[in-house]
């Protein structure tokens, strides 16, 4: 595996391989790997001729007040990480050189981001999308893999990608799990015993809406109200969103119909967590 750090030799190495018929598969991440990034990079190790990851803790992504500063990082540890998984270049740029001083421009996914995390991470998937779309162009990947856990980022990308005819093909990749459900995040780092147990409400109420759903409630008001007063019965939990929403838009359902993604954030200690599932009406 070559470790690149400059955009400009990975740029040279991505131009290299497309001039030689190879495809590139592209796992981007922000470090600090886990068992679901290498499930991506494992996937995405099938897919195409190279494997690039790329990890990059990206300010822009991050608000004012949220907690890059206490991103974990472990730079030394994730190589070896990629380079069990089969990566052949991993890309570390610094962010003087991804945010020059000068730069300017941002991709704005609109609609997709309004709701769910968009709503209060307001400068969040404008940082996202901006990065993808830099790192794309960087990396020019044939397909590129992400997580299903962070749903509302997977389906900003795909819009992205539809709506500026990028030539890159997004491959969705379901969560993993902890044994006992936790979904995986490089913030369950920061879980205390007592916070971990609690987190556990998170896995929990998609099962217990699953049950619901099965036993034919459709209106949204009385599942809502009824995982997050399941989950704030749980210590030092405080819901961010408890939501059910169209798969597609993202947009809040009255009723579920054909089916919906449940979506919750929830702030467990000083810790945001995210987890999600699609319930289906059969
Ligand atoms: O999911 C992440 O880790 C990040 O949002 C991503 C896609 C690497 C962009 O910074």
């Amino acid at each position: 595996m070559q470790l690149i750090e400059t955009i400009n030799e990975m740029s040279q190495v991505a131009t290299a391989a497309v001039r030689r018929n190879k495809t590139i598969a592209f796992v981007p991440t922000m470090g600090f790997l886990h068992q679901g990034h290498l499930s991506l990079m494992a996937h995405a190790r099938g897919l195409a001729d190279i494997l690039v990851a790329s990890i990059f803790v990206n300010p822009t992504q991050f608000g004012p007040n949220e907690d890059l500063d206490r991103y974990p990082r472990a730079l030394e540890s994730d190589s070896q990480k990629c380079r069990d998984q089969g990566v052949d270049y991993l890309f570390f740029p610094q962010s003087q050189e991804m945010y020059p001083d000068g730069w300017q421009t941002t991709v704005n996914v609109s609609r997709v981001t309004a709701n769910l995390c968009g709503k209060n991470r307001p400068v969040h998937f404008t940082g996202v999308a901006t990065v993808v779309l830099k790192l794309f162009n960087i990396i020019k990947p044939t397909l590129t893999v992400f997580g299903e856990k962070d749903y509302q980022q997977l389906v900003t990308i795909r819009r992205m990608v539809k709506d500026l005819n990028l030539e890159v093909d997004v491959v969705g990749q379901p969560t993993v799990r902890e044994p006992d459900g936790l979904a995986m995040s490089s913030r369950n780092v920061h879980l205390s015993t007592e916070e971990r147990r609690s987190a556990l409400s998170l896995s929990a109420s998609l099962a217990r809406a699953r049950d619901m759903v099965a036993a034919g409630a459709r209106a949204t008001a009385p599942i809502i109200a009824d995982l997050t007063s399941f989950i704030t019965n749980h210590p030092h939990t405080n819901p961010d969103y408890v939501s059910l929403v169209d798969p597609e838009t993202l947009e809040d359902l009255n009723v579920i119909e054909t089916g919906a993604l449940l979506a919750l954030a929830v702030k467990v200690g000083q810790t945001r967590l995210i987890d999600n599932c699609i319930l289906s009406v059969s």
